[in-house]
């Protein structure tokens, strides 16, 4: 695999990135996963705009301008033959000489890492068709996750607690009201209502969520932002989930218990129809 590290185009094993960078010793990074269908960027400029946010949240500095982002972007999926994959991109407040907790002073380079990882037949996935099973769990990460870092472990934690009652993922519960998948965004349907929660700094503003609401608005379906339980959840009769990488995945049970018929529901075929055909 060829990746590329602040400006320049390696063999992966030539890359480097120092000890001292602060993504490595302190999560002080932000990243964007962008998907690949038929060799064409899925979404691009939702995920520039959100790295463009997640990097002013963070006082972090731009490692590059939009248009060279997108150049890196391309170059990777041409250099690599990806078709169907992903785009992985990764930004830190780069490697002072010290380990400080305080951001560095003069500021030192950002580091910019991107790379890529293929995955033919990336939107015929068959967990479309079973759909994916999930169960609750505390969501117990930092008070932020609108910005997109790099602080990873408690849902890699969570996907582990998933695995471990032999589910596919995890929903996190705060307040008593679901906030979202381990790495994706959580919705159910009731009747002709597709309910999520609502944006703030308790979920990550999903750049599919945003697409899946334009398109569910779009053909007059009911969109409703507002919390949900799980005990509201098990009564509903569809739920899925979405993110860049599995676009409209159906989820068919929770804690164990089937979500209305146990199988993917039509809404969240056609919103993954919708989707896809968009996207391609
Ligand atoms: N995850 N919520 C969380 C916590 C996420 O990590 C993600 C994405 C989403 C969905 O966002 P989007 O639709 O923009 O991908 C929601 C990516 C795919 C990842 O970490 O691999």
């Amino acid at each position: 695999r060829i990746v590329h590290v602040n400006g320049t185009y390696v063999p992966e094993e030539e890359a480097r990135v120092s000890v001292f960078d602060r993504g490595f010793l302190m999560a002080d990074g932000v990243y964007e996963v962008t998907s690949v269908l038929g060799g064409k960027l899925v979404d691009f400029p939702g995920h520039l705009a959100r790295l463009r946010r997640s990097l002013a949240e963070l006082d972090m500095a731009s490692p590059a301008t939009d248009d060279d982002l997108l150049a890196i972007h391309r170059e990777l999926v041409a250099r690599n033959g990806i078709t169907d994959g992903m785009v992985y991109l990764q930004v830190t407040r780069g490697a002072p000489p010290d380990r400080d907790f305080a951001y560095p002073n003069p500021p030192v380079p950002p580091t910019l890492v991107l790379f890529t990882q293929s995955k033919p037949g990336l939107a015929d996935s068959p967990m479309a068709k079973t759909g994916m099973t999930v169960v609750s769990i505390p969501d117990q990460r930092w008070a932020r996750r609108d910005i997109k870092t790099v602080q990873l472990l408690y849902p890699s934690m969570g996907k582990m607690m998933a695995k471990a009652q032999g589910a596919d993922d995890a929903w996190m519960v705060e307040d008593g009201v679901v906030t979202e998948g381990t790495s994706n965004n959580a919705y159910i349907v009731k009747g002709n209502a597709i309910i999520t929660r609502d944006l703030g700094p308790h979920i990550l503003s999903g750049i599919t969520r945003a697409a899946v609401l334009r398109f569910a608005r779009e053909s007059q379906m009911q969109v409703e932002e507002r919390p949900f339980t799980i005990e509201e959840a098990l009564t509903a009769d569809e739920a899925f989930v979405t993110s860049a990488t599995t676009f409209v995945m159906p989820v068919v049970r929770l804690d164990g218990q089937p979500i209305g018929a146990g199988r993917p529901g039509p809404v969240a075929a056609r919103l993954r129809e919708i989707y896809l055909e968009e996207s391609r």
